[in-house]
């Protein structure tokens, strides 16, 4: 098993890589999962944790149960099962269980300690790691949320194998995403590699997690360059929202946001035209949908408000500058978005 460290003074923890091993914990542990997936791992893992007591809660599966109402089933399971400060919760599932465990560890009595096991292939590279945590509302996407670090993430490659392969795709787009705003050596191997091959995959994992882990050392509260991993995610979320939760897998809504993000870039003049058809061609790829239409481009420009990252009624643009590269704009005109919004209508 490997170790990666992510460094956040007395908040860094470890990431492990590889065949999950014993996770000990003096105190109470509650694992939360849900039905697809504590179906499938939940023996597995629980034949790996050591601790005085251990306690299962399962929620309903999908982005829209993603609620405050399911965040209130992990915390009346934490009450009925008389979990304390120093009791522990595990999220064992993809980005949706993982970002409902962290909200709730981080409010039950003030916050105690929570460990993130991502079983998708977009919680492994992505989700798990940086402390994100958080809720859909009426309002939007992530609205209501803390930023509160897992102890320890475990990243263990046997989930993948039951993972279908429109879920393998959202992931990609995550992995893709990574490549295009950090690692241009990384996106020229991702051309010529399969993700599909399992080494080139653990690889590419591998990659993702350094990368995350060294942004959010130097980031953790989005004061600055995190805010780069949000590519595709200012379109991508108005799309998940407009569509509703669950119709696109959210890696699906990020990798069409992606595409709208390169034709806005390539109108500034930062990404060529060759190098928005090279992302798109990769995307595509995996069977990752490129191309969302829109119904109503004003309604689509004025969801972007209801975006965390909009600030001062400004929408905060984040748009690769090559491949590579990212640059973030706040100053664009909304005749300028629209333009763009309207390449993408029937
Ligand atoms: P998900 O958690 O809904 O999982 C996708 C589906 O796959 C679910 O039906 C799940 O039950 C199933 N599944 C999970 N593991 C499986 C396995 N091993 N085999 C078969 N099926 C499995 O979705 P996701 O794509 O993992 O996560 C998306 C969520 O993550 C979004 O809500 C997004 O906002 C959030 N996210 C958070 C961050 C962050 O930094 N906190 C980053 C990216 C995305
Ligand atoms: N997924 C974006 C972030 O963690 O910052």
């Amino acid at each position: 098993m490997k170790k990666i460290e992510i460094e956040l003074n007395e908040r860094s923890y470890p990431i492990h890589l590889g065949t999950m091993e014993c996770l000990e914990h003096a105190g109470a542990v509650l694992v939360v999962t849900n039905p697809k997936v504590g179906g499938l791992y939940l023996s597995y893992v629980l034949g790996r944790i050591r601790a005085r007591e251990v306690f299962v809660c399962t929620i309903p599966d999908g982005e829209a149960y993603k609620t405050l109402e399911s965040v209130e089933m992990i915390l009346e399971s934490a009450f009925n099962h008389r979990l304390d400060r120093k009791s522990l919760m595990i999220a064992l599932g993809g980005g949706v269980i993982g970002d409902m465990v962290g909200f709730a560890s981080g409010i039950f009595q003030r916050g105690i300690g929570f460990v993130q096991i991502p079983t998708t292939l977009l919680s492994q590279v992505d989700a798990s790691v940086g402390g994100k945590t958080g809720v859909n509302n009426a309002f939007g996407k992530n609205l209501i949320g803390l930023f509160h670090q897992p102890k320890a993430v475990y990243i263990d490659p046997l989930f993948l194998k039951s993972l279908p392969p429109r879920e393998f795709g959202a992931g990609v787009a995550e992995i893709v995403k990574m490549a295009v705003t950090f690692d241009r050596e990384f996106f020229e191997e991702l051309e010529r590699g399969d993700l599909r091959d399992h080494s080139f995959l653990l690889e590419g994992i591998e990659r993702c997690v350094k990368i995350k882990a060294r942004v959010v050392a130097m980031d953790e509260r989005e004061q600055g360059i995190r805010a780069a991993l949000n590519y595709g995610h200012t379109f991508g979320h108005v799309i998940e929202h407009e569509s509703g939760y669950g119709h696109y897998l959210h890696g699906e809504a990020v990798g069409m946001g992606m595409v709208m993000a390169n034709t806005l870039a390539c109108g500034l003049g930062l990404l060529k035209e060759s190098e928005a058809e090279r992302i798109e061609k990769l995307l595509a790829r995996y069977g990752i949908p490129t191309r969302y239409t829109i119904g109503d481009v004003e309604r689509f420009y004025d969801l972007f408000f209801l975006d965390k990252k909009s600030e001062n009624q400004k929408i905060k643009f984040i748009l690769p500058e090559g491949i590579g590269g990212v640059a973030f704009r706040d100053d664009l005109s909304k005749s300028m978005v629209l333009s763009v919004l309207e390449a993408f209508c029937d």
